[in-house]
């Protein structure tokens, strides 16, 4: 087995083409394992998982948890509405009660860009972002990659076009690093005032027109509209923005070649992408779901250090 380098995982700026794939390979072997009748390994038994989540999630909570749960780790998930943040405990004091209770990894989301990162210098556990505010989300990036992979057996030289509110994303980013790191190439697409200034300094093309996008594009990654972190008006309207940016059956219709869609959720049906194309035989959302869980599990694995055989690893 290839060497692993990563001792947190904090973003995808800056890790390597070999630790990605080293990642994509070991989710692609623990998909075989979800897939079998008792998708259970003992992989991580002894090993105590916290799970902080200081922001809404539905996917990435949910998947984080099955994936210590199919491991055999020992899970606790925390959640800021009934915890003692409550009463102005911070995170610093948080994360280092929570570690003198013997925990060894820490997945943390946070609408604060930065936590994951300060959490690392806090504790002497292994830290794993699971989104902070509007910089990284490096675990969608690699099961969107794990996906992409799937249907295309490379990501070398493949056209992604990145669609949507680029500027609140940390999705983007960590797609923008690892695709790029990956050797595709990435267009963002979105009204100006949605492309972040430092874009311009990014491996990446801007487009500003959806159909130029579409008819460039192999993949389309649609992006939801953020209006909860959004301080200023960026458009008009949600009806304005789908008129001009949504992605619809007829757009795509007009270019004669297959599509992929992807979006890493939560959709906003009507804004972004039409109903009708998220549920088409062109999307591969509930794809990216599924390898949500392997891709999570490899993560944990290969960061808990426990590199053991590969026989190991998959006996159940
Ligand atoms: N894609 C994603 O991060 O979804 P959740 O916010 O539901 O976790």
């Amino acid at each position: 087995m290839s060497s692993f380098t990563l001792k947190h995982l904090l973003g995808l700026e800056g890790v390597s083409r070999d630790d990605i794939t080293t990642i994509l390979d070991t989710a692609a072997s623990f998909r075989e394992v979800l897939d079998r009748p008792y998708p259970k390994v003992p992989t991580l038994r002894g090993t105590t998982v916290v799970n902080l989540f200081f922001e809404a999630s539905t996917r990435t909570r949910i998947s984080f948890e099955l994936a210590e749960k199919r491991l055999s780790a020992d899970t606790i998930s925390f959640s800021t509405a009934t915890s003692s943040v409550k009463k102005g405990e911070t995170l610093r004091d948080t994360a280092q009660n929570i570690e003198a209770m013997r925990v060894d990894m820490v997945v943390i989301r946070h609408s604060a860009s930065g936590a994951p990162h300060f959490l690392s210098k806090c504790i002497k556990g292994t830290v794993i972002n699971a989104g902070d505010g509007a910089h990284e989300h490096p675990t969608q990036a690699l099961l969107d990659m794990m996906t992409i992979r799937d249907k295309f057996k490379r990501i070398e030289n493949l056209r992604i076009a990145i669609v949507g509110d680029i500027l609140h994303s940390r999705v983007a980013r960590s797609n923008i690093y690892g695709l790029t790191t990956m050797g595709a190439q990435v267009m963002l697409c979105a009204p100006s005032t949605l492309i972040p200034y430092e874009a311009h300094k990014w491996p990446v093309q801007i487009s500003y027109n959806v159909d130029d996008a579409i008819e460039w594009a192999d993949i389309l990654m649609v992006l939801r509209i953020q209006l909860e972190r959004q301080q200023a008006n960026f458009f008009p309207s949600l009806r304005e923005y789908h008129n001009y940016f949504g992605l619809t059956s007829d757009r795509i219709k007009r270019v004669n070649r297959d599509i992929t869609i992807m979006h890493p959720g939560p959709i906003n049906r009507g804004v972004e992408i039409e109903s009708e194309l998220a549920d088409s035989d062109k999307s591969v959302i509930l794809n990216q779901v599924t390898n949500g869980v392997a891709v999570r599990m490899a993560v944990l694995y290969l960061l808990s250090g426990e590199l053991k055989s590969d026989d190991e690893k998959t006996k159940s």
